[in-house]
C-alpha cells in the first residue's frame, strides 16, 4: 500500500477506458462516413470561448446558462466558459471566418467533448461527448428532413433505430414565436402562486420552458395554457407541413408533440428530439432544430440554419442495453516470447516487421522463463505465440505456437511474417500504408 492518498476524478466526469473506446471509435467512424456521404465537412471549435457567446446564443432563461456553465476568468480577468454545446461556437466560427462566401448550404459537423455543470446521474455528466451537424445558409424544409434522416441513418447503422421515437414540433417563425411567448406570459401572470417558486422567473424570461417541465402543477397549467398552434403564422404552418411530407417520403416515422420546445433560446420553426420509446424525454439521445435568427444575433448576415446534436455516452448506453457489440479491434494477434538476450535482440526487428505487416504484436519483454511467458501470452488471449531461444537464434529459425491447439511448427526466421499473415488471414490484419496516402 502506498502511504499517499489516491486521486479520483472530479464529480460528474469519467475516464473513457479501452473497452468503451472501441465503441467511441466505431461510432465516430459511422458519423464520419455518414457525414461525408452527405457533404458535411468537419470543424473543431475551441474547448473554451467567451462566456458571453453562450449567454447570448442560448438565452439567459435557459437552464444551461442559468445553472450549467463552467465559467471562469483568465489571468486578465476575461470571462470564459467551457463550451456547453456546439452550435454557438460553430456559428461564431462561420461568421469569424467569412464562411458565408462558401457555396451554400455550408454543412459542418463535429465530434467533441462538451461541459455542463449538470447534476450527475445516469446519462448526465459534466463532461460528455457530442456529435453534431450544422447546416447554414438555406431555409428549406428538405434540409430539415435530410438532417433528421442523417440522424436516423446513424441510429440505424448502430442498430438502435428501433429504440427511439422521433418527437417533432414547430415553434414557428421568430415573429410567431414572439407572439406566442407573449400570450404565455399573459396567461401565467396572475397565476404565479400556482407556479413553484424555482420556475417563476421563467414566466418573464422564457415562458415556453414552463410547458415541458416535469413538475405536476406546471403540467396541469400547461394543459390550460394557450396552444402554440393558434399562434403559428401561415409561413410556419406551410413550412412544417412540407417537413412532414418529406419525412413521409423518406419513410421516417415521427410523433407530433406540440409541447416540445427545446431548452435553448435560438430555435425557430422545426424542433425535434429522439426519445427513448419507454423512458420518454428523460434521456433524449439527441435533439435539434432550425435556428434562423442566430447568425444575425451573433453579428453575422441574416442566415437561416438548422442543426442537430447527440450525446455519445447515451448512444453507447443504448447500444449496450440492446446488446449491440462492436468489433474488438484491440485484440492482439501475436505474442513474442524469447529466452536470453541474444534472442531478444533478434525479436525486436521481427516484432517491427510483424507490426508493419498488420499483425498486432507484443512481446520481447521481461526475463521470465518460456513457460511464464507462455502463460502471459495466454492471458493476452493471442491466437499465436512466436518462441525464440538460443537454439533458434543459432539455427536462424523461430517456433510458431498455435495457442488453442497447443501445436508448434519451426519456420525459417525469414518466413515467420509470411506464415503468420497466412495463419491470421489477410482480412483480419490491421493494415494501413500511411506514406501511400499522402500527397507531396
Ligand atoms: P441539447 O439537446 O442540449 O442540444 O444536447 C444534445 C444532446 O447532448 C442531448 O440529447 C444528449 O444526448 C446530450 N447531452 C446533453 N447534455 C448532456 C449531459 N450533461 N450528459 C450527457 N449527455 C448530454 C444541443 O446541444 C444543441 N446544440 C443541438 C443543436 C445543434 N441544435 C442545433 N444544432
Amino acid at each position: 500500500m502506498s502511504e499517499y492518498e489516491a486521486f479520483q476524478t472530479p464529480k460528474g466526469v469519467h475516464d473513457i477506458l479501452p473497452d468503451d473506446h472501441q465503441y467511441h471509435t466505431y461510432i465516430k467512424k459511422v458519423i464520419r462516413h455518414r457525414a461525408r456521404q452527405a457533404g458535411f465537412k468537419r470543424i473543431t471549435t475551441p474547448i473554451f470561448e467567451y462566456a458571453e457567446l453562450f449567454k447570448r446564443s442560448l438565452g439567459g432563461g435557459s437552464d444551461v446558462v442559468k445553472k450549467e456553465m463552467f465559467e471562469f476568468k483568465d489571468k486578465k480577468g476575461r470571462n470564459l466558459c467551457l463550451k456547453p454545446e456546439g452550435t454557438a461556437g460553430v456559428v461564431r466560427a462561420y461568421i469569424e471566418n467569412g464562411m458565408n462566401q462558401l457555396p451554400r448550404p455550408v454543412q459542418l459537423y463535429y465530434i467533441e467533448p462538451h461541459f455542463r455543470y449538470d447534476r450527475p446521474q445516469k446519462g448526465r455528466y459534466r463532461q460528455f461527448w457530442q456529435y453534431g451537424f450544422e447546416v447554414l445558409g438555406e431555409s428549406d424544409p428538405a434540409l430539415d428532413a435530410q438532417l433528421i434522416n442523417l440522424a436516423h441513418k446513424i441510429h440505424e447503422d448502430l442498430r438502435i433505430d428501433d429504440v427511439f421515437a422521433l418527437q417533432l414540433n414547430t415553434i414557428g417563425t421568430i415573429d410567431s414565436r414572439k407572439a406566442y411567448a407573449q400570450a404565455l406570459e399573459d396567461f401565467y401572470v396572475g397565476k404565479e402562486r400556482s407556479v413553484p417558486p424555482e420556475f417563476r422567473d421563467l414566466i418573464y424570461s422564457n415562458p415556453m420552458r414552463l410547458l415541458d417541465q416535469k413538475d405536476e402543477d406546471l403540467q396541469i397549467l400547461a394543459e390550460l395554457a394557450p396552444s402554440m398552434k393558434d399562434y403559428l403564422d401561415k409561413e410556419s404552418i406551410e413550412y412544417h407541413e412540407e417537413v412532414k411530407e418529406y419525412l413521409d417520403e423518406l419513410g421516417i416515422e415521427y410523433i407530433e408533440n406540440d409541447k416540445l420546445v427545446r431548452g435553448l433560446d435560438y430555435y425557430s420553426k422545426t424542433v425535434f428530439e429522439f426519445w427513448d420509446k419507454h423512458d420518454g424525454a428523460q434521456n433524449a439521445v439527441g435533439g435539434g432544430g432550425r435556428y434562423d435568427g442566430l447568425v444575425e444575433f451573433l453579428g453575422g448576415q441574416p442566415t437561416p440554419a438548422v442543426g442537430y446534436a447527440s450525446g455519445i455516452e447515451r448512444i453507447i448506453a443504448n447500444m449496450k442495453k440492446h446488446k449491440v457489440r462492436v468489433p474488438a479491434k484491440d485484440n492482439l494477434h501475436i505474442f513474442v516470447a524469447q529466452l536470453g538476450k541474444a534472442a531478444k535482440k533478434k525479436c525486436l526487428p521481427l516484432i517491427d516487421k510483424l507490426r508493419d505487416a498488420g499483425l498486432k504484436t507484443m512481446g520481447a519483454v521481461g526475463k521470465g522463463s518460456i513457460n511464464e511467458q507462455l502463460r502471459l501470452a495466454n492471458k493476452f488471449e493471442v491466437p499465436y505465440t512466436v518462441l525464440m531461444g538460443l537454439t533458434e537464434v543459432r539455427e536462424g529459425t523461430a517456433i510458431i505456437r498455435d495457442m488453442e491447439r497447443g501445436e508448434q511448427e519451426t519456420v525459417d526466421i525469414e518466413d515467420v511474417v509470411e506464415r503468420l499473415v497466412e495463419l491470421i488471414g489477410e482480412e483480419d490484419l490491421d493494415k494501413y500504408s500511411p506514406s501511400e496516402l499522402l500527397y507531396s
